[in-house]
């Protein structure tokens, strides 16, 4: 295992711009890469949450080094709300989450997470609910042709489909490289050099971890949580990511139209705290982050920041 190389590390950190007794939240902790350089911006204090015990206890060191600054929470960031409010916090000046998996994940085969060499078919970034043999053994055929469809953009969903329900009737198909044999079978190689069992891993990650879903709850939360003039920014890998992220900000910093002040929706709306887009369009990666660290090349980052509360 090499460890993982932080994605647009410097940007996220940049648009987060941590300050002095400043308190946030590094929601996908990973390897710390964005948690260090948080803790290395500002003398501020950041909360890092990871679902993934061994990503909370590959931590333990970085918080060593930097004693009641850094504070490790195993959880899922959908939760921010309560696992924090367990912890007595409740206001934020920051959220910073850069989605997916880590290398840490994807290099071990233990982990089921890649194709490339044989592992339990399991894809957890947690530890608990089911796995991706669960689902790829339980699930009936056409849920499953619609994960692969709806998650991976598998315009051969049904065929993957079908022959998974043929297989599986001979024996569970519980590794990962019976799993990628069998999409192989149905779609070969083709010139992109793409295997053709990325789209229906990806597929069954973003189910099994219903990473989209998390995704929805941590926004709603996050934005919940800030303080005015804090931050947050979103790091997303896939356009399925992507997309939720930028119609939230666009909802959130108001595209749309605001009510007149005499309308009585319009004194509701100043109970509710208002929002500017700091990227009027998705931040990417340079030429030379891409060049040493081709996971960056589909990064997309945008940030918004919570306004004050006065209206005129
Ligand atoms: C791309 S890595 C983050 C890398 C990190 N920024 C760094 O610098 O090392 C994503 C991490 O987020 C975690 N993660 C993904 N979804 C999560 C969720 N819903 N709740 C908590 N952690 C999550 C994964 O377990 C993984 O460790």
């Amino acid at each position: 295992m090499t460890g993982h190389i932080p994605v647009m590390a410097e940007a996220a950190v940049t648009h987060l711009a941590p300050r002095d007794g400043g308190v946030y939240v590094d929601g996908t902790f990973g390897g710390g890469g964005y948690s260090a350089l948080i803790l290395g911006r500002a003398a501020c204090t950041v909360w890092a949450i990871d679902r993934d015990p061994a990503a909370i206890a590959r931590g333990a060191s970085l918080a060593a080094r930097h004693p009641g600054r850094l504070h490790l929470i195993q959880g899922q960031f959908g939760d921010m709300v309560d696992l924090l409010a367990d912890v007595g916090v409740t206001s934020l000046d920051g959220v910073v989450l850069d989605l997916g998996v880590s290398s840490y994940q994807l290099d071990d085969p233990a982990r089921g997470f890649s194709f490339r060499s044989d592992g339990p078919l399991d894809m957890r970034m947690g530890n608990h609910g089911p796995t991706a043999a669960d689902i790829v053994n339980q699930a009936p055929e056409q849920e499953l042709a619609d994960i692969l469809y709806t998650f991976g953009d598998e315009r051969a969903s049904r065929r993957i489909a079908r022959a998974i329900a043929t297989e599986r009737r001979a024996s569970p198909i519980t590794t990962t490289a019976r799993l990628a044999a069998i999409i192989r079978g149905v779609l070969p190689p083709d010139r992109s050099g793409i295997d053709p069992a990325t789209r229906s891993f990806q597929a069954l990650r973003i189910k099994v971890n219903d990473e989209l879903g998390e995704i929805e709850r941590a926004l709603e939360q996050a934005a919940r949580l800030l303080a005015p003039a804090g931050r947050l920014v979103v790091v997303a890998f896939h356009s399925l990511e992507d997309r939720i992220v930028k119609r939230f900000m666009a909802d959130a910093t108001g595209r749309t139209p605001a009510p007149s002040r005499y309308d009585p929706r319009g004194l509701l709306a100043r109970e509710v705290p208002r929002f500017r887009l700091l990227t009027p369009r998705a931040v990417r990666p340079g030429v030379a982050e891409v060049a040493v660290n081709p996971r960056a090349r589909s990064a997309r980052l945008r940030a918004l920041e919570r306004l004050g509360d006065a209206l005129p």
